[in-house]
């Protein structure tokens, strides 16, 4: 198929194809989504297609306003309407059970349903045009680093879906923060955009799912099934050193190889000259900017898939505000492959 690149100004033609069961690329605040109408079956089902998605892993769907949340929503908690008073629109994204209006195909069966309210402006007019939920994953084919820029979008889903449209760089540049509401604490699923010290000025207590900060045991279930697969990793493996900035781009600076793949933080240019070498060195962003570093981290990811690198090394920020999403994302990566120095 071929795939029309759309620009902000073609934005019913986007909502229009979105009606009629096409699959289209839209930005986000977080990362560019694969959309497609989340009441059409058919129509989600191509979202697995393009993706090469597992079909157990459920879908996110997207709505232009709080007030959809009935809709497609049942038994909401008051938590829910303070959460998306504070934060929505917004990087985060509630697990609430669902209403059966909603295609098993969206949730992968399970009896809740993942919706979130997105902060680009774009995005959200889409919605409204075409009036209804939007089911988006990560625009990245399945395993990949997700996509932040219409250019990823365009690597990995040219050919392959109907329309792309060009919403500029992702602000936030990882996905939505998830809580799941269902349970007692409520439950981060996935750190984003949205903190943990944010959730818990509003919730008060949140636990912490295992596997945000480690890796699943053979035979064990992550409550978002999404968290268990291989997930974010460029071609070469990678392993993240973590500990403080300064003994961390040391032993980095000792360990890697001639032909190695480096992602560090910008105050460590000067140890790893990159004349003379066939080391590849990419920019996390400052050390003590976690906002910049959410912001480039798949763009780096990426960009190693376009050299020769066999292995790379990655420094890695504390797990302070979206430090832990910084941190969960290199540490899947890598595949929880993590030195402490
Ligand atoms: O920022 C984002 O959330 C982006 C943009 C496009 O909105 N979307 C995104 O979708 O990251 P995706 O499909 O790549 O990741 C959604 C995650 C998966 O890990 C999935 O397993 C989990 O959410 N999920 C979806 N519905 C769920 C549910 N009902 N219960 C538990 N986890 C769920
Ligand atoms: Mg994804």
């Amino acid at each position: 198929m071929e795939t029309k690149y759309l620009t902000q100004t073609e934005l019913h033609t986007a909502a229009c194809l979105l009606k009629e069961g096409a699959l289209v690329g839209i930005p986000t605040e977080t990362v560019y989504g694969l959309g497609a109408n989340g009441l059409d079956e058919a129509a989600v089902r191509g979202i697995f297609a393009a993706k090469g998605r597992p079909q157990d892993n459920p879908l996110i769907l997207h709505i232009p306003s709080a007030d959809w949340l009935q809709r497609y929503c049942r038994d909401i908690p008051p938590a829910a309407y303070a959460l998306a008073e504070r934060f929505w629109p917004g990087p985060l994204t509630m697990i609430l059970p669902r209403k059966a209006c909603v295609p098993d195909v969206v949730t992968a069966g399970l009896d809740t349903v993942g919706v979130r309210c997105p902060d680009h402006e774009v995005c959200r007019q889409i919605i409204r045009l075409a009036d209804v939920p939007v089911a988006a994953p990560s625009g990245n084919r399945s395993g990949k680093p997700s996509p932040t820029r219409v250019e990823h979008m365009r690597e990995d889903m040219d050919g392959r879906v109907d329309a792309i449209v060009d919403g500029g760089p992702c602000r936030v540049g990882v996905e939505s923060t998830i809580i799941d509401l269902t349970c007692t604490p409520p439950r981060l699923l996935r750190p984003g955009g949205i903190t943990l010290e944010q959730l818990r000025e509003v919730l008060g207590q949140v636990e912490i799912d295992p596997a945000v900060v480690r890796g699943m045991k053979a035979g064990e279930k992550p409550r978002a099934p999404g968290m268990a697969y291989r997930h974010y990793a460029p071609e070469a493996p990678v392993t993240v050193v973590s500990g403080a900035p300064e003994k961390t781009a040391a032993y980095i600076a000792q360990h890697a190889g001639e032909q190695d793949g480096v992602l560090c933080f910008d105050e460590y240019i000067a140890l790893f000259p990159v004349q003379d070498s066939r080391r590849q060195v990419k920019y996390l962003g400052p050390s003590g900017d976690k906002g910049a570093q959410a912001h480039n981290i798949f763009d780096a990811l990426r960009a190693f898939d376009h050299t020769k690198v066999t292995a790379i090394w990655a420094q890695c920020p504390d797990e302070r505000d979206i430090g832990l999403a910084v941190a969960n994302r290199l540490n899947k990566a890598a595949g929880f492959r993590i030195i402490e120095v």
